[in-house]
């Protein structure tokens, strides 16, 4: 009998795919994506290789925000199919060498959750399962912005009290004070581990604990303030993960990644590192906050080159160097599409696509890749507000036109740049009507350059984005250096976003231009035997560096290695 070796950090060498199952494939013609759609595209994901699917939430939920404000944690919503399904699907996923992960949303349930309508009877237990506070002079008990607009606060008439909700006033904040809303979590979680999933990807985790009820910061010109200081990395923040991890995770062999808004480096290795015994990784957000300004996040500003490389070398030398652990991401449900974002969907589409997939998947940290994003899927640009859906856009849209007084070109301008409806366009699997997602009505439109943009075309072209990604994803199994090797930036062309990874044996020389034009370059680096093992051009010129061209080179320092 030969006995499989398992290797305790795997998720160091994985990639995950993330699939946002409304929009990734319909199969019973109602317009949703569902569980059995992904069964039928297991086969595209083994072939590009990735480790890991990350799920977005597919629980019983009234939908409100997309299946983040859950109903009842246990069960599969019917417009996503049943728990034989799912059951069905962890199997052949396990079948295909795929593991999954799950969204746990628990900041937060849906107000139609059993324990919010029970916490309406103060004499119920369920009571103190949210967050109450008496109003002051008869207004909110504080200044606190919800993350959709609007107060934070919302009133309930019987109880003579308002309850705290950061997000749509539909999904009220648990109150993870109390024990027992700490041990129902930990049940659910079991419930699900115990079925064989790998782990879990945790919704906005680092504000479950609340500092104080105190006043956020808030601008002249703003009408509520910011929740942030208060409820970000609260005071009993580890404590809370760390007994999760005791009572829950360890006893797993599972990989964990916590989304965490508002969080810096420091903060990061003290919720990754191993003696922490917290989480694997976090999902950090100061690379997607490089474009906002006046308007928030609805500003359409492109970034500055000079901050993508502080902000994101910052976070590969400080979590190396103190043991921390980095996740890996472009976009995901609730970004723009990183081609048009950080690259040129026009012009050099296919060309950036591919340099922006090396640049992030040469850094150490473990890639995921949000669905489309193999293809090179760029930003949907609907004609009008009414084509949208999501509920951040509509609220983000009328409030630049009722407050911020801008005209409907100037605030679809922001929505086209920041809506997170981009990014849930359904998967275009070909060319043809409805883009092979659904034989319904979808429910929110194809992005219009399906015709073009598709997984049926981008398969028949060796050159497509998808191969390309395929061969990232397979170096990252192959050279141990993309994991363990450190980091260091190498700023030598404002132009261009240079960098090596090192360890004992070879030196991996990555150098990613982001001008739309041509540019003279030769890196100090580069010795006369040292190999290009990767590029997004046929071929490259000696000293001359193409539109968003990429290059990787491998040094060896160590005779006899065998590089691919
Ligand atoms: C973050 C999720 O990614 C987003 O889609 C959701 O709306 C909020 N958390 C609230 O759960």
């Amino acid at each position: 009998m030969v006995l499989a070796l398992k290797e305790p950090e795997w998720w160091k060498k994985s990639v995950v795919y993330q699939i946002y199952p409304k929009s990734f494939q319909d199969s019973n013609g109602d317009g949703i994506g569902d569980i059995n759609g992904i069964i039928g595209h297991l086969d595209y994901l083994e072939k590009l290789g990735v480790d890991v699917i990350w799920l977005n939430p597919m629980y019983v939920s009234p939908q409100i925000d997309n299946g983040y404000d859950i109903a009842n944690y246990r069960a599969i919503d019917p417009i996503f199919g049943t728990m034989e399904d799912f059951d069905r699907l962890l199997q052949a996923a396990h079948q295909h060498h795929l593991k999954i992960i799950l969204d746990l949303v628990v900041n937060h349930t849906s107000d139609q959750h059993p324990w919010f309508k029970a916490a309406e009877d103060k004499n119920d237990p369920h009571h103190d399962y949210y967050i109450w506070k008496d109003g002051k002079k008869g207004k909110t008990p504080n200044n606190w912005g919800s993350y959709f607009g609007g107060s934070a606060w919302t009133y309930n008439e019987n109880l003579a009290q308002y309850y705290l909700h950061l997000f749509a006033k539909q999904q009220p904040d648990l109150n993870w004070k109390n024990p027992r809303v700490r041990e129902e979590v930990y049940d659910l979680m079991k419930f699900w581990l115990d079925k064989g999933i790998d782990g879990f990807r945790m919704d906005v985790i680092n504000l479950i604990s609340k500092r104080s009820y105190k006043d956020g910061p808030q601008n002249g010109d703003e009408k509520y303030g910011s929740s942030q200081p208060e409820t970000a990395n609260g005071p009993r923040i580890h404590e809370f993960l760390h007994e999760m991890n005791q009572e829950v995770l360890s006893k797993y062999d599972i990989m964990t990644v916590g989304e965490m808004p508002h969080t810096n480096p420091e903060e990061a290795v003290r919720y990754t590192q191993p003696a922490s015994e917290e989480l694997n990784m976090i999902f950090q957000f100061e690379h997607m906050g490089l474009d906002t300004e006046n308007y928030g996040k609805f500003t359409p500003k492109r970034f500055k080159l000079d901050d993508l490389k502080r902000v994101l070398s910052r976070w590969q030398t400080e979590l190396s160097a103190k043991g921390g652990w980095n996740s890996l991401y472009w976009s995901n449900h609730d970004q723009p599409r990183p081609t048009t974002r950080f690259g040129n969907d026009k012009q050099y589409r296919i060309e950036s696509a591919k340099m922006l997939g090396t640049l992030l998947h040469m850094m150490q940290g473990t890639p995921y890749v949000f669905e489309g994003e193999e293809i090179g899927m760029t930003n949907a640009r609907f004609n009008s507000i009414d084509e949208y859906q999501d509920l951040e856009t509509l609220n983000g849209y009328r409030e630049l036109i009722e407050v911020q007084k801008q005209t409907p070109e100037q605030a679809l301008a922001g929505i086209y740049a920041k809506s997170r409806d981009n990014a849930r366009t359904p998967m275009p699997w070909n060319g043809e009507d409805k883009g092979g997602f659904t034989t319904g009505t979808p429910w929110l439109k194809l992005n219009p350059n399906f015709k073009e943009i598709n997984v049926h075309d981008t398969l028949k072209d060796p050159n497509s984005v998808f191969y390309y990604y395929q061969q990232l994803i397979e170096m990252r199994h192959n050279l141990a250096v993309i994991t363990d090797g450190i980091y260091e930036l190498n700023d030598d062309n404002p132009e261009m976003f240079n960098f090596i990874r090192e360890n004992k044996r070879q030196k991996l020389i990555v150098q990613c231009s982001f001008a739309n034009h041509e540019i003279s370059y030769r890196s100090s680096q580069l010795r006369a035997n040292d190999k290009l093992i990767l590029s997004n051009y046929e071929t490259n010129k000696e000293n001359i560096f193409n539109p968003y061209e990429a290059r990787v080179y491998v040094q060896n320092k160590v005779k006899n290695v065998i590089i691919i």
